[in-house]
């Protein structure tokens, strides 16, 4: 049977300790490597709507087909789920849709995820680890003594949060520039903002662009903002380890499509609810009326979810660590300030804008 389909190292992943795969025909989904506690957490999200909207969909895991399979799928059969560990080249021309691949999306293994970067024409890609504390309570003291000398020093120590990895498109230069673990854990307290500005503004390019990434700091500001009153409202949720995934269109005629497309899409809302003034009135005329724009996260993020290209985008991921428990009945308080932390410093990066 001919391979048509396979899966690769998934070029675009910025941190990290295992290699997350893509498909070579699409790029819908990234496929990582989980816990049995990662495909827990991802199933028990299912029953809180409103958080799902903050994570990747999760389409099920996966797992290599034997032979035996591959001909019972080409006679249009089912296949009853067989472990394997051989899923660096599963030939799969029957692996064309989407359909097909939740077919084989059964087992165990590699949790497959919806791909955060699909379209993204240049993504600028940041992963920061959130929370003071990443090691669980249910932790021997080995694993946890491991965790705290790892955070020992860093960012997690001073402000609960910490830069995993980056990579930036320089639109003028046209080219990546990549930031590794190391770079995160150099940060300080004190320059923790200047990662930040290399990362939105990474040419200090004074140019239209500059208006999107404002309008893209608010949103991420209103979506952690989010993120945070829903953590404090339900204690059950217990977050340890995970990162927030930031991205943003680094390729500036892109960045411009995604605007245009969202502003045309707020302005045939507003037609169709025939109503002459609404909530989505100041993105219509946003380009110009940043402030506006705002009230408008909503709106927007629902533009952004429907396939087309796309300005922004920010998501929790890495859930290894994280549960939800019911009967829990307090918060972590300190992770509740670690995302404070990451709202002052993004205010901070809006001030010093160039
Ligand atoms: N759903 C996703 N879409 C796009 N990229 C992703 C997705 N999930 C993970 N990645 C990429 O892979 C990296 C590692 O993912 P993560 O879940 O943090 O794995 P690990 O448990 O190894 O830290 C992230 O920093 C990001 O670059
Ligand atoms: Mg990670």
């Amino acid at each position: 049977m001919e391979s048509v389909n396979k899966l690769v190292k998934f070029e675009s992943q910025v941190a990290g300790h295992d290699n997350i795969l893509c498909l070579t025909t699409n790029d819908l989904m990234v496929f990582k490597p989980s816990s049995q506690q990662e495909r827990e957490f991802y199933e028990a999200s299912q029953q809180h709507e409103e958080f799902m909207d903050w994570i990747p969909e999760c389409y099920g895991t996966l797992r290599s087909s034997t032979e035996n399979e591959k001909e019972l799928l080409d006679k249009g059969q089912d296949v009853a789920p067989v472990l394997s560990d051989n899923i660096t080249d599963i030939p799969t021309d029957q692996l064309a849709n989407l359909d097909d691949i939740l077919f084989l999306c059964v087992c165990v293994c590699h949790l497959c995820l919806e791909n955060i970067l699909h379209g993204f024409t240049r993504p600028c890609i940041m992963d920061i680890k959130l929370g003071y504390k990443i090691y669980e309570d249910t932790a021997d003291e080995a694993k946890r003594n491991k965790m705290i000398k790892n955070a020992q020093g860093t960012t997690i120590e001073s402000l609960g949060l910490r830069i995993s990895g980056m990579k930036i498109f320089d639109s003028v230069e046209r080219h990546y520039t990549s930031y590794t673990k190391q770079y995160g854990r150099e940060r300080t307290k004190d320059n923790f903002l200047d990662g930040l500005l290399s990362y939105f503004y990474p040419t200090y390019n004074l140019n239209n662009e500059s208006n999107n990434n404002k309008w893209i700091l608010e949103h991420f500001i209103d979506t952690v903002s989010d993120i945070q009153g829903f953590v404090e409202e339900h204690a059950e949720l217990q977050l340890v380890g995970c990162s927030l995934l930031l991205v943003y269109e680094g390729d500036a005629s892109a960045a411009q499509a995604a605007w245009k497309r969202m502003l045309e899409e707020d302005r045939q809302d507003d037609a169709n609810i025939d109503k002459p003034v609404n909530d989505n009135d100041g993105v219509s005329g946003g380009a110009d009326d940043a402030a506006d724009a705002d009230d408008d996260a909503d709106a927007i993020q629902k533009d952004m979810e429907e396939t087309g290209p796309k300005l922004c985008d920010i998501r929790l991921i890495d859930f290894g660590r994280s549960r939800w428990q019911p009967g829990r009945t307090e918060q972590e308080q300190s992770f509740i300030k670690a995302l404070d932390n990451l709202m002052g410093l993004l205010d901070q990066v809006i001030e010093q804008s160039p």
